[in-house]
């Protein structure tokens, strides 16, 4: 899949015309889920928005009780009436676990995709082994959508990203705002005259095969992310933001 460096993320998202407003800056890649309870906002908010459907990727993710093989389909059908969309660009199983069966639920999503639902089945939360067993089942992993940011991130996730050659769609790459704190990242930002929150998201994308999702409410946060990708940072830097001891990951479960 072709995303673009900087999506949104919706989670806590409640207002349409926060979506409607990424659109209208710039903003082509929508993540939602399921379980973030505003599949319909984010509908409205793309009915508002004066840009085509056909130019906009959505993703919607599947959540851990809607993973049995009867129920993939009836609730991929339900995201798509909340999103009032005929069908999503990107269907993700959001986490491996619930009712997953890597057995029955991939080829249920499969099934899902081949009627039309979903352009693309992305995946999300997996570990390397579960990825080599998701990989006979699917007829391609699309995406994989993980916790990434300079506080938790796995090297492991980004070498089968590369090596496979899918997106790697980092999540919370600000770590909820975790980085502003980060004495690396504030020097890198004071060196730079720029934001904490860009020098995060520049670092996130700075890898091949790597783009984000922040999830950002005001126009100035949602521009300011938008404009962080074009941020240059030198490989000494990058080194030393890898550098950062990583704690533990926010989203364990
Ligand atoms: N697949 C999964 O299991 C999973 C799990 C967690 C998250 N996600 C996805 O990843 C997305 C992002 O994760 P997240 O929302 O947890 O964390 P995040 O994107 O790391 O951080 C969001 C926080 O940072 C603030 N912020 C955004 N841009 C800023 C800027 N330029 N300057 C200062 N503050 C800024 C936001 O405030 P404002 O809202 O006030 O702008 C919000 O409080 C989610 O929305 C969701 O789509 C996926």
């Amino acid at each position: 899949m072709d995303l673009p460096p900087v999506g949104l993320g919706t989670m806590g998202i409640e207002d349409e015309a926060v979506v409607r407003t990424a659109i209208d800056c710039g903003y082509r890649h929508l993540d939602t889920a399921q379980i973030y309870d505003n599949e319909s906002t984010v509908g409205a908010g793309i009915a508002a928005a004066d840009t085509d459907r056909a130019d906009l990727t959505v993703a919607t993710k599947l959540w851990i009780d809607a993973l049995e093989a009867t129920a993939v389909r009836p609730a991929t059908e339900a995201s798509l009436d909340r999103l009032g969309l005929d069908a999503v660009d990107l269907l993700y199983v959001h986490r491996p676990r619930g009712d997953y069966d890597p057995e029955t639920t991939l080829p249920a999503v499969e099934a899902v995709r081949e009627a039309g639902l979903t352009a693309h089945v992305g995946l999300s939360n997996f570990d390397p082994d579960q990825l080599v067993v998701a990989r006979e089942f699917l007829d391609k992993i699309a995406a994989h959508q993980v916790e990434f940011h300079p506080l938790f991130w796995r090297e492991s996730l980004l070498t089968d990203a590369q090596k496979h050659d899918y997106p790697l769609v980092a999540y919370a790459p600000l770590a909820g705002g975790r980085v502003f704190e980060e004495p690396t990242i504030l020097n890198i930002a004071a060196q730079h005259e720029t934001t904490p929150a860009a020098v995060s998201i520049a670092w996130v994308t700075s890898y091949e095969n790597v783009v984000t999702i922040p999830k950002a409410s005001s126009q100035s946060h949602l521009e300011a992310n938008l404009a962080a990708a074009d941020l240059e940072l030198t490989d000494a830097e990058i080194a030393r933001i890898e550098a950062i001891e990583r704690e533990e990951e926010l989203f364990p479960e």
